[in-house]
């Protein structure tokens, strides 16, 4: 690991002038080329980044294979259990592979105990001998993420690297999770923040010890608006996943500026996927969706989530990757490719919002980092 980014300069997006509604009715007009998690105009919008223009170094090629050994280490992927069905397949069923296939003793956390049971069947026919179990975890309920912080307090002593990788997309209307909570910022945002406090104890005494949280391109057209956090008067399906997005991207920087300023030992790092065919869409808005016809009429443009995931483990394993740095695919739009450097939306780097978001998500969990039992 290398320097803290806050070291470097980052590349910076701007923001787009356009609202997300106006956005969406513009990406319809324009055959409906927003795509889920790539945003595509909106990353029309960023300047071409230039790593080497903005002082960064550049990043080369990097794929699975140049993942370091991991024995001897942890690894714990929310959402892992996104095994092929139907020619799609989770991202964080790939990081959980290719954690394992390095040698780390990998837990996959979600939902859904048939689909992880069999992902880690899987994984054990890729990676004979490799360590990996499934735990269920349901993140959008408080409860549950404490029971699942308890069961792994209880069975170990530390944890290396945690990748805050589950997710879901809005459906039409807006749903309310067991605790209240709208389902998109319960899941996405405020039941990883939970896990992560919970986790700290753990993660402190971790072996260089990395939280990796997956963001989206289309934090880009997110928005932190704590008169409606929970989208209770104007809910919108792409907002709340978008704002969701920007939530994570904020909250991992502003975990990685508390880490070295309290002395945490903690990396935090921030990854997104461009856009890969995974059942984020099928389960979230659904086919009829402009994010469903984009999967059905521009197959092209959705990468194979095996590399979707690269970026998110370039972030977990490379000794390179910089604590508060930002990864996504290097290719056309961000859409796709090799792990490069992410472009930051400015509102992303509004530090005054990040802590007061973090304040107002500590108290929503029911949570204080560093002193949650
Ligand atoms: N695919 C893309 O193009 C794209 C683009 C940008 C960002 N991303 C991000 O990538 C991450 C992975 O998404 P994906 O595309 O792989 O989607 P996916 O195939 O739908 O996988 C989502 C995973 O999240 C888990 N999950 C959902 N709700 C949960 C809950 N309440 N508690 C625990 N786990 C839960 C699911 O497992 P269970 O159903 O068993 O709970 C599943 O393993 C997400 O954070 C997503 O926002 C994806």
């Amino acid at each position: 690991m290398t320097d803290s980014l806050e070291d470097n300069r980052a590349p910076k997006v701007q923001a787009s002038g356009l609202s997300r509604r106006a956005f969406v009715r513009y990406g319809a007009a324009s055959v409906g080329v927003a795509a889920v998690g790539g945003g595509i105009a909106a990353m029309a919008n960023r300047p071409a980044l230039s790593p080497r223009q903005q002082g960064l170094p550049t990043i080369p090629d990097w794929t699975a294979t140049d993942i370091p050994s991991l024995r001897g280490r942890s690894a714990l992927v929310t959402g892992g259990n996104g095994y092929p069905v139907d020619d799609r397949s989770g991202l964080g069923f790939h990081d959980a592979l290719e954690l394992a296939r390095a040698g780390a003793d990998v837990t996959i956390a979600s939902r859904k105990q048939e689909r992880g049971e069999e992902a880690v069947r899987r994984i054990k026919a890729s990676v004979p001998g490799a360590s990996i179990r499934f735990e269920a975890l349901d993140l959008s309920n408080l409860a549950s993420v404490a029971e699942f912080a308890e069961r792994m307090r209880a069975s170990r002593g530390s944890l290396d690297i945690l990748v805050n990788n589950a997710g879901v997309m809005g459906r039409k209307s807006r749903e309310v999770s067991a605790d209240g909570f709208e389902r998109v910022f319960a899941t996405n945002t405020l039941g990883h923040f939970a896990l992560t406090a919970r986790l700290l104890p753990l993660l402190r005494k971790g072996n260089s010890p990395r939280i990796v949280w997956v963001s989206s391109s289309r934090a880009l057209m997110g928005a932190i608006n704590f008169a409606d956090l929970q989208l209770a008067q104007d809910y919108d399906y792409g907002a709340a996943y978008d704002n969701s997005k920007l939530a994570n991207l904020m909250l991992a920087f502003e975990m990685q500026r508390r880490s070295a300023a309290e002395g945490w030992g903690i990396s935090a790092i921030a990854a997104h996927p461009g856009i890969a065919r995974t059942n984020l869409v099928p389960d979230g808005p659904g086919p009829d969706s402009l994010e469903g016809r984009n999967h059905r009429y521009m197959p092209f443009l959705f990468q194979p989530p095996a590399q979707g995931a690269l970026p998110t483990l370039y972030a977990a394993t490379s000794p390179q990757a910089v604590a508060g740095g930002y990864y996504g695919p290097n290719g056309f739009l961000g859409l796709g490719g090799l792990p490069g450097w992410a472009g930051i939306p400015e509102k992303a780097d509004d530090q005054k919002t990040a802590a007061r978001l973090w304040g107002t998500v500590e108290q929503l969990g029911g949570v204080t980092f560093g002193r949650t039992a």
